[in-house]
């Protein structure tokens, strides 16, 4: 099944110049860049975006590093997209991530861990559309 999902490049990724090698990764796995930008989210705009973990202890901490710096976000496309960029990220915990994964390699821990995924389909259309317009999406 062809899905589309939502990537992140976290601002500790960006702030080590690690884009282009986590994009890499990501193509290697065969997942497709179908739109792309960088932005640096406001506070508003981080809290409204993970407003799903507002209950959890680490909101306030997650969402001021997500507008600490820019970030990369991007529509991914391919067979089963959502649970393949999934195994491509590892583990949310870098110490629990498997060797060859994003998080394995890049993340700092378990907040700083470099990107972010969307989690189901229902997710992924949330996600996609809280950053593009149907304009942006030109593949
Ligand atoms: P992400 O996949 O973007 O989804 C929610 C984010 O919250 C997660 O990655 C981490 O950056 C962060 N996160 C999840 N669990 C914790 C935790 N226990 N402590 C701090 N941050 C967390």
């Amino acid at each position: 099944m062809i899905q589309k999902t939502l990537s992140i490049i976290k601002p500790d990724a960006t702030e080590r110049n690690l884009q282009g090698a986590i994009l890499k990764m990501i193509q290697e796995a065969g997942l497709k860049i179908t739109a792309m930008k960088m932005i640096h989210m406001t506070r508003t705009q981080a809290r409204s975006f993970y407003a799903v973990h507002s209950d959890k202890p680490f909101f306030d901490s997650l969402t001021e590093f997500m507008c600490s710096g820019p970030v990369v976000v991007s529509v991914l496309e391919g067979e089963n997209a959502i649970s393949s960029y999934r195994q491509v990220m590892g583990a949310t915990n870098p110490d629990k991530a498997d060797p060859g994964t994003i998080r394995k390699t890049y993340a700092l821990d378990i907040e700083r861990n470099s990107v972010h995924g969307s989690d189901s389909p229902e997710t992924a259309e949330v996600e996609i559309s809280y950053f593009f317009s149907q304009l942006e999406m030109a593949g």
